[in-house]
């Protein structure tokens, strides 16, 4: 055994996990630790899990228990990280009977000393309402360009579909200091692109004891010198400020991108859902910014099946994306997540109408993509250079939109912004070349 140990880490779902897992990484490091890419190797392994969707935690709990031929074999010690911890915390210990120990993400900066008591017996961390937020210190990326910066933790929002309030608890924003420090810093040595992450964004500042909100923050980022640029999510449609879209169109480092979940296209549902916001505020955002910021991408999350959805409800998503031409949708059927207000309701529908919509609305917003991609040929665009794409000779990046670019380069390019023509567009990525 290494040092302290040699760790292995899986990691599973949104941005905050995998910044969560670079800070579980650099912390153990800090503290003594070896980092294994090979589970084989492991004495430790941990499973950072996502549940925001039924499907993802029959993952975390397949890959959990999977994980019991390590234990028999070399004693390995396994750990659940993540959502699945906070949602179940001390009955995973029976559920999975070869778990030696349970961190949830309020409790990544105990990580340490948490395995070290699972050497000598079963340890859960304890779910507290800490304020636990990750930042960039023990970061140990090398040549990286793009950054997670957390600016708050946790959602006070309740979405009744969702059970992302019971596993990352409430929101706490954290001080703009400590985030302009942390840009300041990683700007100063490299970096090129920053992600803020919220679970949304657009209500930062709430309880902070210096008045700064969303908007404030994107200021004082935009005010800070340096060759790089911002982006963040996720935005909810009820709190986004148009003053927001002036101000993105005004400031040449923060992306036009925008990722506003629409969720659904009928008011009814959008009330079911406790979304606090009606599909003609949504169109109203869409045509501001379609208005203010020309070529801007808008991305979007939608839910099919929500219980008592009809097949008029679902009628008027569809016709909701084919009125705002998403650039990209993130599409999923509807699953109970425990505790839920949804989880409650009646007018549950059967898994095969939730599957086959869902094939409508990916049918559907294919057409439009591929519609909307092949108009972007031709178009010049200003790409952050962040590694090989892995064919020989071409390398991968975004761009402020968002899109993924892929073009003919070498290794001087990493880190830089390079203008390219689009050549060919495709569903995920286009080709381009630079000029
Ligand atoms: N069922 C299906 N999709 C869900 N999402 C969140 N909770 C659920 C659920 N219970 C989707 C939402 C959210 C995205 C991250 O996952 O669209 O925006
Ligand atoms: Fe998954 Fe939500 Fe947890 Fe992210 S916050 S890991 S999406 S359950």
């Amino acid at each position: 055994m290494a040092g302290r140990g040699l760790v292995h880490i899986v990691t599973y779902g949104c941005q905050m996990n995998e910044h969560d897992s670079e800070n579980i990484t650099g912390r153990l490091v800090a503290a003594g630790f070896e980092i294994t890419d090979s589970p084989d190797a492991a004495d430790v392994i941990i499973v950072n899990t996502c549940i925001v969707r039924q499907s993802a935690e029959e993952r975390a709990v397949g890959q959990l228990n999977s994980l019991f031929k390590h234990k028999r074999d070399r004693g390995a010690l396994i750990g659940c990280a993540g959502c699945l911890s906070s949602a179940y915390g001390r009955k995973l210990l029976k559920k999975i009977p070869h778990l030696d120990f349970v961190l949830t993400p309020q409790d990544i900066g105990d990580v340490a000393e948490i395995i070290d008591d699972a050497r000598k017996k079963r340890v859960v961390s304890e779910y507290r309402e800490r304020a636990f937020i990750p930042d960039n210190r023990f970061n140990l990326k090398k040549n990286a360009y793009r950054y997670w910066v957390s600016i708050m933790k946790g959602c006070n929002n309740y979405c009744s579909y969702c059970i992302v309030p019971f596993t990352r608890g409430r929101e706490v924003s954290r001080p703009a200091g400590e985030i302009l420090d942390e840009i300041k810093r990683l700007a100063a040595g490299g970096a090129r692109e920053f992600v803020l992450l919220g679970q949304n964004v657009n209500s930062y500042g709430r309880g902070l004891a210096e008045p700064l909100d969303f908007v404030g923050l994107l200021r004082a980022i935009d005010a800070i010198g340096g060759d790089f640029r911002v982006k963040y999510m996720t935005s909810h449609p009820r709190d986004f400020s148009l003053e927001l879209v002036e101000f993105i169109r005004e400031s040449d480092k923060i992306c036009r991108h925008f990722h506003l979940p629409l969720q659904s296209g009928s008011d009814c549902i959008l009330t079911a859902m406790n979304r606090q916001y009606t599909l003609e505020h949504y169109a109203g955002i869409v045509d501001y910014i379609h208005a203010k910021v020309p070529g801007a991408c808008i991305t979007t999350d939608i839910i099919v099946g929500f219980p008592g959805e009809t097949d008029d409800d679902f009628e008027r998503t569809l016709s909701a994306v084919e009125r705002f031409r998403f650039n990209g949708l993130y599409s999923f059927y509807y699953s109970d997540r425990p505790g839920t207000a949804a989880e409650k309701m009646e007018g549950k529908i059967p898994l095969a109408i939730r599957k086959e919509r869902l094939r409508r609305l990916i049918a559907a917003q294919d057409l439009i993509t591929a519609g909307i991609h092949a108009g972007m040929v031709g178009l010049e665009t200003r790409v952050l250079v962040e590694r090989w794409s892995g064919r020989p000779g071409q390398v991968f990046g975004h761009d402020s939109e968002n899109r993924v670019l892929v073009f003919d380069g070498d290794e001087s390019m990493f880190g830089k912004f390079i203008t390219v023509r689009i050549k060919e567009a495709g569903k995920w990525a286009f080709k381009a070349e630079k000029i």
